[in-house]
Parts: C-alpha cells; structure tokens; sequence
C-alpha cells in the first residue's frame, strides 16, 4: 500500500513512489561545532494521479531554506553566466520591444540575468527573499525587492509599477510549493500580452538518466510540459511554449500566457506526444526509475568502500544542493570521501549538510591533486573537466553516478 498526500494543484491524491528517508536541508552546511542544531524531514516523492504533478510528500517551511545566509550563487558557472545573458538578449530581442517594457524575475539570486536588462536601460524589478543574494544584485544596480513573490506582493508591484510584459522565473519555480498563490500573483501582474517563462528541471530528463539527486527539499515539483499544461489550465493561464534546454542535466523552459491570448506552438504538441510514449506520467515508470537509483546507491558506496581499501584519495568536487541526497541517501562519510572542493565562500569552512563532509576552497584540490574526484556538480561536467585537464594529465579519474556509477 502506498504512501499518500493531498497535491498541491488541484487536491487529488498524490502516490509516494520512492523515499530517501531522513534528509537535512540541502543547503543548510553547518558550522565546526554546530552540528547539533540540523534540521532534518522526510524526503519523499510522489505522483498526483489526477494532474500529474509530481511533488514531494512534506513541505519544508521556506524561511528554513531562503534567508539572509542562502549561500548558492547562480555566478559560479561560466555556462550559466553565458546562458543567461543569451536569454537576456532573446527576452529583450522579442519581449521587451514595446514602449517602457517591464520585467519581473522571481529569484534573481545574485542578478546574473538582470544585469544585462539593466545595462540595456530596461526597466526590471528583482523579488528575491533571500538577503544574502539580493544584496549582490542590488549592488549591481538592479532593482531589488527583498520579499517571497506570492499573490500579495504581485498586487503590490502591480500598483506601483503597471504591468509585466515578461514574468521570469529559473530554477525557481519548481522551489515553491504554494503555487495557487504564485498562479494567481502572476495573473494579476501580466500584461494583456505579457508573458511567464521559466525553466526547472525536467521530469523526463531525470526519469531518463536517473538523476536521482534533483530531488531535494528545495525542488517540490518535477514538472512535465503535461502537468505545467494543467497547472496552467486551473489558473487562467495557457502553455504556448515549450523548449528543452541542455542545463543543470536536462531542463524545459516553459512559456505560459493569459488563456486564449497566443497561439500555443507545435512544439507543446511534440513535447506532450512525447512524454505519452514515454509513459512518463504512469506510476509504473516511477517505480521503475526508483528500482534503478537503488542500484546506483549499492554501485556507489560499493565503489568508494573499494577506493577506500585500496588507499585512494577520493575528493567530492561541487558541494551542490544535489550531493545531500547523494551523500545522505548513499551514506557517503567523511572517511570514504575526504572533503568537497566549491569555489563559493558561503560554503568553504563548514560541514556539508548530514554527513558532515568538510567543505574546503578550489585551491585545495588543485595544489594536491587527488587519485579520483566524485563530481557532484555532473550537471557543470563540460565546464569543469575542460578546466580540470591538468588533474587527468596527473593521473586523475572522475567518479559519476548519473545516469549510472562509472569512472571516466
Ligand atoms: N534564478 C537563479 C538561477 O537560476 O541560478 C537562482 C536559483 S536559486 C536555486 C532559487 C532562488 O529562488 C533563491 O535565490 C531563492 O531565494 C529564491 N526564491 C525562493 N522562493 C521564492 C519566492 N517565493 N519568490 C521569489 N524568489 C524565491
Ligand atoms: P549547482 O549544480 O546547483 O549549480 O551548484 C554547483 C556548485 O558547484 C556550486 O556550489 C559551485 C560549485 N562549483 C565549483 O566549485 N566549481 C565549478 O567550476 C563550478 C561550475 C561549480
Ligand atoms: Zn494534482
């Protein structure tokens, strides 16, 4: 008998379909001496067997998780500084043509998207709650509110600043469980015209390589152009978009309009037959994708155990909000995995969350090189094992786990 909670969109019943258990907050890493205090849920998820939403099973409270010490900053990644002024200049390009355009982003972080509609002289507006991020984008001279976007503060910005002719959202939408209030928000600051997009990870790309790890407290949905379509539908809202776009492993970036204002394109059509022949929303499929992540916890911890035996350095690279799960669902301990090297700040100096893996400076993986580094940030793989030739050419193996446990 299956585990069930109440969905968030429309109230059916949602079917758990796989569990990690006791997990701590992805981004919560502690301080030496601090490791009492964690705060710890049930991650779980499951599938709505009437929209399709596929959603976690409890809900984090968001102040736990957004506040002023939120540590991720979307600049880390030179791919996604490029992918993001690419979508400035496409946005500005089409959207933003009309007189006095205006921009709304839920989630700007650290303004990497909205500096380049700032340079442009286009009027924006940043909501972002976490003050930590909002600091760093006003100090680049975008407009910043310091807030949750939900329906209140919609209105207000409303008030204040007219109509949105573009409402944008990366990976940021997929973080916010209350969505009828987002929906509803969104509605009410649109321009007849104006548009939402936003982009999160992607059901099918996870289902297809097991990437078990986008599943973490601050990811509650796992959106399909399927379940987005009706999401939209019970919201005034139509999908008229949709694109698959190669970051973060696998994403679909999703354009929504006020119902019946454009045309929905043939690849909404495309995605959707797509996703049907995949059976992606069959609770079947689920159960299958949760037998395969199982088999890549016993390859993983099977292989860091050899390592381990065999005496070799084995070093995380990325202290992504991903390897909590990996490490806390696997059992990764500091004796199997020596530290993790992440060039954030915010990060350097603490414990990773649960497992209380150090967490320690770039230089410190680049001035001793270890025999093999497990790469939690496989979704930036590209970028950084072309920066990292010189730990191949000294002998240097990376360990993946996605789609399956193999070394390369
Ligand atoms: N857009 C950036 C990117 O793609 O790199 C940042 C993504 S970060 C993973 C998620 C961001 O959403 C955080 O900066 C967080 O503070 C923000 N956030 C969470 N809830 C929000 C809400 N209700 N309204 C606006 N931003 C929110
Ligand atoms: P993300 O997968 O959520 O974008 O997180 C990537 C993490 O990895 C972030 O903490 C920054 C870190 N990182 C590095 O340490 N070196 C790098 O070259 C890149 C691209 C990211
Ligand atoms: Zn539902």
């Amino acid at each position: 008998m299956s585990t069930t909670s109440q969905c968030r969109i429309c109230d059916g019943t949602v079917h758990e379909f796989i569990d990690f258990g006791r997990q701590p907050l992805s981004d919560a890493f502690v301080a030496p001496g601090a490791e009492k205090g964690e705060f710890f849920f049930r991650l779980a998820t499951g599938i709505c067997d009437s929209c399709t939403m596929v959603q976690l099973m409890e809900e984090v409270p968001r102040d736990l998780m957004f506040h002023e010490a939120y540590p991720y900053l979307s600049s880390g990644s030179a791919v996604m500084r490029t992918h993001f002024h690419e979508l400035a200049k496409h946005l500005l390009a089409t959207e933003l043509t009309g007189e006095d355009p205006f921009i709304v982003e839920l989630g700007c972080n650290d303004g990497i998207m909205l500096k380049a509609v700032a340079d442009a002289g286009v009027r924006q507006l940043g909501v972002e709650p976490s003050g930590s991020v909002a600091d760093l984008a006003a100090a680049k001279g975008i407009r910043v509110r310091k807030d949750f976007f939900e329906e209140a503060t919609a209105a207000d910005i409303r008030e204040n600043d007219g109509p949105a002719d573009v409402i944008y959202a990366a990976n940021t939408l997929c973080h916010i469980p209350y969505m009828d209030s987002i929906l509803k928000g969104v509605t009410k600051l649109l321009g007849p015209n104006g548009v939402f997009v936003f982009e999160d990870p992607y059901l099918g790309d996870i289902v297809e390589r097991t990437s078990f790890d986008q599943i973490y407290d601050e990811h509650f949905f796992l959106f399909t152009a399927r379940s987005v379509q009706e999401m939209a539908r019970r919201n005034g809202l139509e999908l008229v978009d949709v694109e698959r776009i190669p970051v973060h492993g696998g994403e679909v970036r999703y354009t929504l309009a006020l119902a019946g204002a454009r045309k929905p394109s043939e690849a909404v059509a495309e995605l959707l037959a797509w996703e049907a022949e995949r059976k992606l929303a069959e609770y079947a499929t689920l159960e299958r994708f949760a037998t395969d992540v199982k088999k890549i916890k016993e390859d993983l911890i099977a292989l860091l155990t050899k390592l381990r035996a065999e005496g070799k350095r084995v070093v995380g690279y990325g202290a992504t909000a991903k390897s909590a799960t990996v490490t806390n669902f696997c059992g990764i301990t500091p004796d199997l995995v020596e530290f993790i090297s992440d060039t954030t700040p915010a990060k350097q100096g603490k414990l990773s969350p649960g497992q209380h893996i150090p967490v320690r400076e770039y230089g410190e993986f680049a001035g001793n090189h270890p025999d093999y580094a497990l790469l939690f940030a496989w979704n930036h793989a590209d970028e950084i094992m072309n920066v990292e030739q010189a730990f191949r050419d000294a002998g240097g193996q990376w360990i993946l786990y996605v789609p399956n446990v193999h070394v390369s």
